[in-house]
């Protein structure tokens, strides 16, 4: 595996180059994003995307989303972009939102698992966007983590979790925000939301689709390999066990037996955001019996926080 180190906010195109050449060769790039490292490959190589859901253990009817460098590169993956799917776009890229659209023809099947609708986003961090400029494809990118995992930070986590399945690592030191691009569909009469995360549009659109349409929708995510049990803001963690280790906050009730890891300031939910998955990694490192995730419990950026603590819990959800 070659591991490329590069500046997050000024990468050097020359060091770079190498990454996008093994993209159109058909290997494995991991690299970063705003919201979490992605394992990329080229989209319309059908071998190489092949190989994603393969380095990751990831079931092939769970498609993936196509990474694009710039807005204007839309028309090469979606069949049409509807008025509601432009002011989103205006509104947001670049940056963590994910659309879901009908599909171009252009996508192969294994990119959208055969349906007739595919996942776009248009990141907005430095490194991806030269990466993909350099490229000058679309670029296949789940997360960069084996199936069902914590989603990786650094290149450290991608390292660690998917090891030589990766052909290079594109190392710009941890992700900004730290959890997932939000998902919406524009599929259909009305747009909705797919995936909860690093944008908050749940005041402009309509609640949650049902989890059918959205396939990754997986009770278990983002999980560590310790038994998990969530617990309500300000819960007790001796509820869910004798002891173990607490991921809280800074004002969580210390519990006897229980370790407290905290999170930050329950209220600077976008540092709780960053600190999110590396601490959920690190606390699993330490091989507890039990841990118990204490949830936020505030809105906006706090249920996507929410959201992902659930998920990593199972749905074991003790409130
Ligand atoms: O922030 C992110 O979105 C990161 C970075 C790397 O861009 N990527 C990411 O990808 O989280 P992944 O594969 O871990 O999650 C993508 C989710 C999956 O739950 C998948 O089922 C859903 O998007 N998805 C992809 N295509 C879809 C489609 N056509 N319809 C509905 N859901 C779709
Ligand atoms: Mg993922």
């Amino acid at each position: 595996m070659l591991r490329i180190v590069v500046d997050p906010r000024d990468p050097d195109p020359a060091l770079l180059t190498p990454a996008a050449d093994a993209l159109l060769a058909g290997s494995l790039v991991a690299f970063p994003t705003e919201t979490v490292y992605g394992l990329g490959a080229a989209a319309f190589d059908r071998a190489a995307v092949g190989a994603v859901f393969a380095a990751k253990g990831r079931p092939i009817d769970d498609p993936l989303i196509v990474h694009i460098a710039s807005p204007s590169s839309v028309g090469d993956v979606v069949a049409e972009v509807s008025p509601e799917m432009q002011a989103l776009i205006e509104r947001h890229w670049p940056g963590p939102l994910t659309i879901v659209a009908r599909r171009s023809g252009a996508v192969p099947d294994v990119v959208t698992a055969g349906r007739d609708t595919v996942a776009v986003r248009c990141p907005d961090h430095p490194v991806a966007h030269l990466l993909l400029e350099l490229a000058g494809v679309a670029v296949v990118a789940p997360s960069a983590n084996r199936f069902s995992y914590v989603s990786p930070t650094t290149a450290d986590h991608v390292v660690e979790d998917l090891g030589e399945a990766v052909d290079v690592v594109v190392d710009a030191g941890p992700t900004p925000v730290g959890i997932e691009s939000t998902i919406v569909s524009v599929v259909g009469d009305r747009v909705s939301v797919l995936r909860r995360g690093a944008v908050e549009v749940d005041a402009d659109f309509d609640a949650e689709a049902p989890s059918s349409l959205a396939p990754g929708r997986l009770t278990t995510h983002y999980s560590p390999r310790a038994r998990t049990v969530a617990i309500a803001a300000h819960g007790d963690p001796a509820a869910a066990g004798p002891g173990g280790v607490h991921v809280g906050f800074d004002d969580s009730a210390a519990a006897p037996g229980w370790r407290l890891v905290s999170l930050g300031k329950r209220d600077d939910l976008g540092a709780v955001a960053r600190h999110l998955y590396a601490t959920l990694r690190d606390v699993d490192a330490l091989g507890p019996d039990l841990i118990v995730v204490e949830l936020c419990g505030s809105g906006g950026l706090g249920e996507a926080i929410d959201d992902r603590l659930r998920r990593a819990a199972g749905g074991n959800v003790l409130d």
